[in-house]
């Protein structure tokens, strides 16, 4: 089929994408992360800019390379995410976290190698802000969307997430789920909206899970 720009469905919409884990330093030579790939962020950012979406995609991913026709932002830790987040949040239709954002950093970072000694290591942990928590505080039209990786009580945990956060919608999966895991191709999602109807997808590629991920946000977005 020919589609004309203008018959795109997201045709103008902004839209803000955060995706991969965050890195927070220990020192100048180590860090703590997580396992998460970025590749259902970076799925979401490639489809929704083949549907017309002008997209920002703040990143913490390594090894995956930018979706044609996507301004990507690399990041390092949660408080970098936080501060690029901050400065695009305005002026975004959509924001999309599906990042996996550290909840804590060490509490103090080295500035030189840390040397091995006898005995154990004691490393302290503080909270990062949640980014997410603070767009639904400051959100006047902009359709927030979050992400909810569980290993138990899927829909308990991402009811609860969506009401704490303010958001509009919530894509959970179970991270144990075979297909489900964080670095496939694949994804076995479960959609919870604010005004609380389910959408459970089957097992699908990460680039079909966006498709009706962006096609939930499309059928929702306008209904305020
Ligand atoms: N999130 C965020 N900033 C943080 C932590 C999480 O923006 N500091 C976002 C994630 O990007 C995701 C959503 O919040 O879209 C839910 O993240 P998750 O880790 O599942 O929830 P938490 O609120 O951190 O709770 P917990 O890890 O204890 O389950
Ligand atoms: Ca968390």
């Amino acid at each position: 089929a020919h589609f004309s720009p203008q018959s795109l469905p997201l045709n103008g919409k902004r839209f803000l994408i955060t995706a991969g884990p965050t890195k927070e330093k220990i020192d100048p030579v180590r860090y703590v992360t997580n396992h998460s790939s970025g590749k259902m962020g970076y799925a979401l950012a490639e489809e929704a800019a083949k549907m017309g979406a002008k997209v920002i995609l703040v990143s913490g991913a390594d090894n995956i390379s930018a979706p044609a026709g996507v301004t990507l932002v690399k990041i390092e830790s949660a408080e970098d995410m936080y501060n690029e987040v901050m400065k695009y949040f305005p002026e975004s239709d959509v924001v999309i976290k599906s990042a996996a954002v550290a909840d804590y950093r060490p509490s103090h970072v080295y500035d030189k190698k840390v040397k091995k000694q006898a005995g154990n290591l004691m490393i302290e942990f503080e909270r990062t802000k949640d980014i997410l928590q603070e767009l639904g505080k400051n959100k006047d039209r902009q359709f927030l969307v979050g992400f909810a990786a569980e290993t138990n009580d899927l829909e308990k945990y991402a009811l609860q997430k969506l009401e704490r956060k303010n958001l509009d919608m919530i894509v959970g999966n179970n991270i144990l789920e075979a297909g489900a895991g964080f670095s496939g191709d694949t994804n076995i999602v479960t959609i919870f909206h604010k005004d609380h109807s389910v959408k459970k997808l089957p097992l699908l590629s990460k680039h079909e899970t966006a498709n009706e991920i962006l096609g939930e946000i499309i059928l929702k977005m306008g209904d305020d």
